[in-house]
C-alpha cells in the first residue's frame, strides 16, 4: 500500500495530534515532539503486543486486507546481535502478518543508508525504520521524510536531529548499559587499581558514544583506574583481534579490557590466547563485553568473559506495536526503551549483574 496511504495516515495523525497537543496541527506526520507530554516515556521489557485497531481502522491497509509497506535502513551485518536483530524485524514483519518488508543492509556506510531511506520516499512507502549506523547528518533526509508524510521510526540507535522530524525512537539505554560496566567493575575490583584498554564500537554510532559516555562517566569517580587506550573495533570479530593485537605491542600493564560487543571481545581472546594473555575470572586481564548474546552468555557461563551487558536484539515487536497504533489512529510514545540486564561469570555475586547459570544460557534465544 503507497500513495494512497500514505494520505490517509496524515488526516488520521493530524487528528491525533491536534486532539493530544491542543496545537495548530503544522506537521504532515505525527511526530515525536507531536506525542503528548504526559507519555514522552515509555519502558518495556517485552515487545508490545499489535494494538487491536480502533474507530478509524475501516480506513486502514491492514483493515482493507491490503498490506503495509516498511521499509528497513538496517545498519549492516558486522555482529551476532545485528543478524539477530535482522531476523527478528524479517519474522515480524512477513507478508504472512500483513507487510511487505523492503529490507537494505546498508553495509555500514552512511552515505547508502542516506540514499536507502530516499529510495523509500521515492517508492512512498507507507513506513521508514531507520537503525542509524551513525548519529549524525540526519536532519535533510529526516525533513524529505516529513515533507512526503512518511511517518520514521528511528529503531534501536539515536540520531542527532530534532524530534519533531521523526515519528518516534526506541532502543536500548547505551549510556546505561556502560555505566553497568564500570559499576559493575568498581563493585568487582573493590578498590584494587584498573588499567583499562577499550575497543570501542563503530566511530559516530549512538551504541558507541553511547557505552563510552557511560563508562567513563565510572571512570571518574575512580581515582585509581586508568583508561590506557581507546580505539574502534568498529563491532566486528575481526575489528577486535585487530585493536587487541595492537594493544599488546604497546602495553603489558594492562588488567581491564572492555569490549563494546560480543564478536569484539571473540578476536580480542583470540589476539590474547596468540599471545599467552590469561584472561577471565582465572587469569590475568578481565573482560567485560556488551550485547549478552547466546555465544557471549556461554563465554561468561565458562568464566572468560567476566561481566556481559545485555543489549536486547529483539526490538522488531516495538516497532510494530508503534505501527499498529499509528495505522489505528492513536497518539504513539516519542521513546519506548528497551529494558537490558546484565550478567557475571558463576561464583561472583553482584547488585548489577545476575551471575550466570546453564538456565540463563537456555533461555537465551539469540
Ligand atoms: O546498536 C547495537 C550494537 O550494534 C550492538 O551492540 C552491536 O553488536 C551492533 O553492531
Amino acid at each position: 500500500m503507497k500513495k494512497k496511504v500514505v494520505s490517509v495516515l496524515v488526516a488520521a495523525m493530524t487528528v491525533v495530534s491536534l486532539a493530544a497537543c491542543g496545537n495548530s496541527g503544522s506537521g504532515d506526520t505525527p511526530t515525536a515532539a507531536d506525542t503528548p507530554a504526559s507519555a514522552d516515556t515509555k519502558t518495556a521489557d517485552t515487545p508490545a503486543p499489535a494494538d487491536t485497531p480502533t474507530e478509524n481502522s475501516e480506513d486502514t491497509p491492514a483493515a482493507s486486507g491490503e498490506t503495509i509497506s516498511v521499509g528497513f535502513a538496517q545498519v549492516g551485518h558486522e555482529s551476532d546481535w545485528r543478524a539477530a536483530n535482522t531476523k527478528n524485524y524479517q519474522d515480524t514483519f512477513s507478508a504472512a502478518n500483513g507487510y511487505e518488508l523492503s529490507f537494505v543492509d546498508c553495509d555500514n556506510d552512511h552515505a547508502v543508508q542516506i540514499e536507502t531511506v530516499r529510495s523509500f520516499i521515492e517508492q512512498e512507502l507507507d513506513y521508514i525504520c531507520i537503525a542509524p549506523i551513525q548519529s549524525a547528518g540526519w536532519d535533510t533526509v529526516l525533513q524529505e521524510a516529513k515533507d512526503a508524510g512518511i511517518p520514521v521510526l528511528i529503531v534501536d540507535r539515536a540520531v542527532d536531529a530534532d524530534a519533531s522530524l521523526y515519528t518516534t525512537a526506541l532502543g536500548c539505554d547505551m549510556v546505561a548499559e556502560g555505566e553497568t560496566a564500570g559499576n559493575w567493575l568498581a563493585e568487582y575490583l573493590n578498590g584494587a587499581d584498573a588499567n583499562i584498554l577499550v575497543i570501542e564500537g563503530s566511530v559516530g554510532a549512538s551504541a558507541t558514544l553511547g557505552r563510552t559516555e557511560g563508562f567513563n562517566n565510572i571512570v571518574a569517580k575512580n581515582s585509581n583506574w586508568k583508561v590506557l587506550d581507546s580505539q574502534s573495533g568498529d563491532f566486528t570479530q575481526a575489528g577486535g583481534q585487530e585493536v587487541m593485537e595492537s594493544f599488546i605491542k604497546s602495553y603489558s600493564d594492562f588488567n581491564v579490557v572492555v569490549c563494546q560487543n560480543d564478536n569484539e571481545a571473540y578476536g580480542a581472546m583470540d589476539a590474547m590466547d596468540a599471545a599467552g594473555i590469561t584472561y577471565g575470572v582465572d587469569g590475568d586481564v578481565t573482560i567485560i563485553s556488551f550485547d549478552a548474546t547466546h555465544n557471549g552468555l556461554q563465554y561468561t557461563l565458562d568464566g572468560k568473559i567476566t561481566c556481559n551487558v545485555e543489549c536486547n536484539p529483539l526490538q522488531a515487536g516495538f516497532a510494530e506495536g508503534v505501527i499498529q497504533k499509528l495505522q489505528a489512529g492513536e497518539a504513539v510514545d516519542a521513546w519506548t526503551l528497551v529494558v537490558d540486564e546484565a550478567f557475571v561469570a558463576p561464583g561472583i555475586t553482584s547488585s548489577y549483574a545476575i551471575t550466570m547459570s546453564q538456565e540463563v544460557l537456555d533461555g537465551r534465544a539469540y
